[in-house]
């Protein structure tokens, strides 16, 4: 077994969006944050040095507003939801490597540098701005963005705002970007995506403003601290200052570029022009990587408190189970697209793949062994039938982690699941009688469980760490290496295989 610092070639660094704490975290949140999780858990088990950065976004007009409304002061509310960001993070077993809040000095310490990069540059300058404001967004929109003179995301009006306020000089990016674009073209993924950003810098870049008078509740500019710094280009910057700009340059070096930022589809013009635009300024590399996700609706609607659709991910834990909402989370919607959660498909999934494919699997092999082999495991074979299945699983699923399409890397494991149930129907070993062709079968099925355990890990690591136990293996099936740990023949026979209780009890819709 390789240890992760032997085999630590290079690391990978991923983040979640920061969220807002003016809002619980809902499914919407617990989504992006599941799908990061398994992507880092598959990049560990590939022998990187992972580092998954998540946390929370705590300045600016929306969360004054929020905190406002209940007669808190601004930083007493950030710090009574943020812990609900992290706990909740906790409970889904999240393996967060860090957790940002931008109200922390350190994130404070690299946002002023930053500014002071740009501004050093030449591309911050005082202005004068009038235009229309989405508060619920934090973001500038034209008359044609509008629809029907609504904000296009939340479908309420704008407000008219003037400001003398500080802009960054975003028009003077364009073919900056779109040059990087064109040098990166696999940086966006799902590729779609990349159309969009292209679309929208080549439409022309306007100038947006970094900065506030009108409130406090923010970062001063370290040059002028009448102002406070706009609520994106303080975000946006937890990527780096997390990992010490501002504060640790050998931390800040060892992680930087990102490998990908994962986001929702809403907020790709921040990270993928805004972002990229403001680290040219300052003289750090663009990240290397997007990973833009759809949204998982809820009724064919955005989750928000005023539709009153918001779901609770703790709740849907409570009831089918830690690993159960992971998987359907991973597993039922392609990466990019968008999703519409309903209990129906909840369960659905759930008795199809983990109660019957999954389940059923253990449940087999640990009872023929458990009758016919004195539950005793037998060794595979080198030239078993199912050895090719187990391959092309591998080959497949390591090719969609890269991809970034989790869901497709788990449809791939899957059928390597399902060629070892078809390989017990057609052998019926329950029928057989005890001996060496008996044995083999159940050998070779044990060894396509015990690389289905390393493979699907990353989404369901606790049920993967109990079967793996189960059918007798020592250690943490996180400490396996792919590809080394999952080719054929890995499994050595002779352990106790313990049957237990069925992990995944079929439900019925109640
Ligand atoms: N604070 C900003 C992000 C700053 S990142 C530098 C923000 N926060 S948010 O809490 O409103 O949303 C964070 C992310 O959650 C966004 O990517 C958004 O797409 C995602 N989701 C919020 N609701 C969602 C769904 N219903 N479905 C999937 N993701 C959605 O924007």
């Amino acid at each position: 077994m390789v240890s992760p610092s032997e085999n630590s070639s290079h690391g990978f660094y991923a983040s979640t969006p920061i969220y807002y704490v003016n809002a619980k975290p809902h499914l919407g949140h617990a989504y992006t944050t599941i799908v990061g999780d398994a992507l880092v858990r598959w990049h560990r088990l590939m022998g990187e040095q992972v580092h998954f950065l998540t946390g929370t976004d705590e300045h600016g007009l929306k969360i004054q507003q929020a905190a406002d409304a209940v007669g808190m002061a601004p930083q007493e509310f950030a710090d009574s939801i943020a812990p609900l960001f992290a706990d909740a993070w906790k409970k889904l077993n999240i393996s967060n490597d860090d957790f940002i809040r931008t109200t922390e000095p350190r994130h404070r310490a690299g946002v002023q540098k930053l500014l002071q990069a740009c501004y050093d540059n030449g591309d911050i300058e005082l202005d004068k701005y009038s235009g229309l404001y989405c508060v619920p967004c934090e973001a500038y929109f034209t008359e044609d963005d509008l629809v029907e003179g609504n904000c296009p995301i939340h479908k309420k009006p704008v407000e008219h705002v003037e400001e003398e306020n500080y802009f960054f000089r975003l028009s003077r990016y364009g073919d900056r970007l779109l040059q990087w674009y064109a040098d990166h073209p696999s940086s966006i993924v799902p590729d779609y995506r990349m159309n969009e950003v292209i679309g929208f810098i080549k439409q022309g870049l306007l100038d947006f403003s970094v900065s506030r008078t009108s409130f406090s509740w923010g970062i001063p500019l370290p040059w002028d601290d009448k102002h406070i710094t706009y609520v994106w280009f303080d975000a946006l910057a937890n990527y780096i200052t997390a990992i010490g700009y501002g504060t640790d340059d050998v931390n800040f070096n060892k992680h930087w570029p990102v490998d990908y930022h994962l986001i929702g589809k809403d907020i790709i013009r921040f990270h993928c022009v805004y972002w990229p635009a403001m680290l040219m300024s300052a003289g750090i590399e663009p990240p290397k990587g997007w990973a833009v996700g759809g949204w998982l609706l809820v009724g064919g609607e955005k989750m928000s408190k005023t539709t009153g659709n918001v779901v609770n991910p703790l709740d849907l834990i409570d009831d089918i189970g830690l690993d159960g909402f992971r998987y359907y989370v991973i597993a039922e919607t392609p990466y990019g697209a968008d999703g519409d959660f309903t209990y129906e498909g909840l369960i659905g999934r759930y008795n199809s793949d983990l109660a019957n494919n999954l389940g059923n699997l253990l449940s087999r092999v640990a009872t023929v062994v458990g009758k016919k082999c004195n539950g005793i495991a037998p060794a595979p074979r080198a030239d078993s039938p199912l050895a090719t299945a187990a391959a092309e699983a591998v080959a497949e699923t390591m090719a969609r982690w890269a991809d970034v399409q989790p869901s497709r890397a788990l449809e791939a494991t899957w059928q390597l699941i399902r060629a070892t149930n078809a390989h017990l129907e057609n052998n019926e070993p329950w029928k057989a009688e005890p001996g060496p062709d008996l044995d083999a079968v159940m050998g070779d099925a044990l060894e396509a469980l015990r690389i289905v355990c390393i493979l699907a890990s990353p989404a369901i690591p606790d049920t993967m760490q109990t079967i793996w136990e189960r059918i007798g293996m020592p250690g943490q099936v996180s400490d396996q290496r792919v590809p080394t740990s999952v080719t054929w023949g890995g499994y050595p026979g002779g352990a106790t295989i313990d049957k237990g209780e069925p992990l995944f009890p079929r439900r019925k819709l109640d």
